[in-house]
């Protein structure tokens, strides 16, 4: 599996994801050979054709995998993580958020690679965190921090919420908003700086093997802030649909969510995921600056890929009509 020892190959761990096809695709764009290892090779179709791109079915959580996984490569990027447990008591954040870190560095360190490069979520913070996602998230920093040392360099990475083609929140807003013409907002104030995903995936890249972003955390976040009723009015704008958003006071919000998370299948909204945007996801520290990478405004991406995105659905809506 694991052949040839080379410095300039990289292990995206969670690449087969969203921020993932970004990140492989701007490595590969650098002149680096990139190893993802993956649970379902299906999930890696969109990158088998990238050349130079390994895809490896492996089990992360399993120690020796995750030594043979790393045994020539320069760095690794961690960006395995979950936005819903299946319980509700933390313990399923904890296995990914924490304990697979745990596993990823000690690997890292006995495979002596000099660098670890991880996803973590802006306002991580295992004692103040309002949800298991942000603690477990925050526990994570932690674990890395104290396993790093001489031998091992980490750059964590904070990001706000992350858009761009094919990403969950902007597409999944847009999806709900062409099905219903009232849509009832939980948490309609809550504070986000989205930021772009291509920006992400830049800066992940600057930080490579780059010994100014040794034992640093970035904070990624957009050029600008929206409340999440600014977002989902203006997703709504783009699709030219006239829609009622209903901002929901706190306990109708919260009602919401319980009812989502335990009365609904699927795990669209959770209780946790409300507790999550109790804080502002906005930053402080412009860590893209830091990494010289010119933020990209929501406006200047996302009409791009709703509008495809509404032209495609437009035109499977003829298809379905047509009687060819
Ligand atoms: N997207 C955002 O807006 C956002 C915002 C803040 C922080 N983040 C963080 O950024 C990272 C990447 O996010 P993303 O949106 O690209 O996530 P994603 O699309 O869900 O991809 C995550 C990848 O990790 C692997 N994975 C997921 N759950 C796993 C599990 N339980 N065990 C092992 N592997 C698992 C999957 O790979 P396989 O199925 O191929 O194994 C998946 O492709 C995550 O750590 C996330 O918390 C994302």
């Amino acid at each position: 599996m694991v052949s040839k020892r080379s410095s300039h190959t990289v292990c995206v761990l969670g690449g087969t994801g969203f921020v993932g096809r970004e990140i492989a695709g701007e490595l590969v764009r650098r002149g680096y050979s990139v190893r993802i290892p993956t649970r379902d090779r299906r999930h890696a179709r969109a990158l088998q054709v990238l050349p130079g791109v390994e895809v490896v079915s492996a089990d992360v959580y399993d120690e020796n995998a995750l030594l043979a996984l790393f045994a020539d490569v320069s760095s690794v990027i961690n960006l395995i993580g979950i936005l819903n447990e299946r319980g509700r008591d933390g313990s399923g954040f904890r296995k990914v958020h924490v304990e697979l870190v745990e596993k990823i560095a000690r690997a890292c360190q006995e495979d002596r690679v000099p660098h670890l490069l991880h996803m973590s979520a802006l306002k991580a913070n295992a004692e103040t965190g309002p949800s298991h996602y942000l603690r477990t998230k925050g526990a994570g920093e932690i674990a890395i921090r104290n396993l790093a040392g001489d031998e091992l360099h980490y750059t964590i990475f904070q990001p706000s919420v992350i858009f761009g083609p094919n990403d969950s929140f902007i597409n999944r807003f847009a999806r709900i908003l062409q099905k219903t013409p009232v849509l009832p907002l939980a948490k309609p104030n809550s504070l986000f700086a989205p930021v772009y995903v291509g920006d992400v995936a830049r800066a992940v890249c600057q930080a490579l093997e780059n010994h100014h972003a040794y034992d640093r955390s970035y904070q990624l976040y957009g050029p600008d802030e929206y409340t999440l009723k600014e977002i989902v009015a203006g997703i709504a704008k783009e699709l030219r649909l006239r829609r009622k958003i209903i901002g929901l006071s706190e306990p109708l919000s919260r009602i919401q969510a319980w009812f989502f998370d335990y009365v609904i299948p699927g795990k669209i909204f959770t209780l946790d995921n409300y507790r999550s945007m109790a804080v502002a996801s906005v930053g402080s520290e412009d860590g893209l600056a830091a990494l010289g990478v010119t933020p990209t405004p929501m406006v200047a991406i996302v009409p791009r890929y709703l509008n495809a995105g509404a032209r495609q659905r437009a035109l499977s809506g003829f298809r379905t009509q047509s009687r060819r």
